[in-house]
């Protein structure tokens, strides 16, 4: 029997997820089918639910219903709790388990496919939106020093460095909210672009300096050209990544919660880089 998964969001014309786990399967030997499904807004749960009915295994959920699949789980890992979403469902014993492995996808891609040690470093979070909140814990479990959350709305990057400070997973690394006009004067080993300024082909008021030497600019967002943050980093001496291998990366993190293999991604990224 194939095991059913599906990537569920709106739109979802343009998802990578089904050939990247078609890419696992075949890696892995394991039998499995993974589509698209278009969930109307306001039709998420039902959607799930008739998914599920139909004898689906599990789904990852993207834009715009990660709340909503945070709200539909009976159980909750607590990096999804921290996130306050979820991108993970797995249908089990009649019960509905979610997890975020967004995070994990980032941390991974910089650390073991970028080689880019996070410990002792500086990093700045650009955003506070709810890409921003679903990679805090993962970028603090890897002991940054400091680790600054820059957004266009202050209070949203103070709420969330406030939210986040006293918990323990923090207590190797000074954290704080800022807006970008606040940055002046201060220098990152790593700037990750977690806004949606890209979809609009902006790019938030980052000052030239603050990329130290030999940082790291990573957009979260990935597209055939360089999005405006890359393009400004990369002209300000940064190395620089748009956010395919995290992509990737939380697709395997996917994988293995529900099949118990993690597979290899170097093959996956390139295959998708250059089809
Ligand atoms: P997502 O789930 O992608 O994080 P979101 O929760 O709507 O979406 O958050 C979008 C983030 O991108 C926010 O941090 C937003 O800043 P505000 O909180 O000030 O709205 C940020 N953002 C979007 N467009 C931007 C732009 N043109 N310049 C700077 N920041 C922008």
């Amino acid at each position: 029997m194939t095991d059913r998964y599906a990537v569920v969001g709106n739109p979802i014309a343009h998802s990578k997820s089904p050939e990247i786990h078609a890419a696992f399967a075949r890696q892995t030997g394991h039998d499995i089918d993974y589509a698209r499904l278009l969930a109307p807004l306001g039709g998420f749960r039902s959607t799930v639910q008739s998914f599920r009915e139909a004898g689906g295994k599990g789904v990852n959920v993207t834009v715009p219903f990660k709340l909503e699949a945070f709200d539909l789980a009976d159980d909750v890992s607590q990096r999804a709790k921290d996130a306050e979403a979820a991108n993970f469902l797995r249908f089990d014993n009649g019960r509905i388990h979610a997890d975020n492995t967004d995070g994990v996808g980032l941390t991974r891609d910089i650390v073991q496919n970028l080689g880019f040690g996070l410990a002792g470093k500086r990093v700045l979070l650009m955003g506070a939106g709810g890409a921003a909140q679903g990679v805090l814990t993962p970028l603090l479990e890897h002991e940054p020093s400091i680790l600054t959350i820059a957004n266009r709305t202050v209070e949203k990057a103070l709420r969330l460095a406030e939210r986040f400070r006293h918990k323990p997973v923090a207590a190797a690394s000074v954290l704080c909210g800022l807006q970008f006009g606040e940055l002046a004067g201060h220098h990152f080993d790593l700037v990750i672009n977690a806004t949606s300024s890209s979809l609009q082909g902006e790019l938030p008021p980052l000052p030239a300096d603050a990329f130290a030497i030999g940082a790291l600019g990573y957009d979260m967002m990935y597209g055939v050209t360089p999005t405006p943050f890359l393009a400004f980093a990369a002209a300000h001496g940064a190395r620089i990544s748009d956010g395919l291998g995290m992509l990737v990366e939380q697709a395997a993190e996917s994988f293995l919660l529900w099949r118990g293999v993690r597979p290899q991604t170097a093959p996956v990224i390139a295959l998708l880089r250059n089809p």
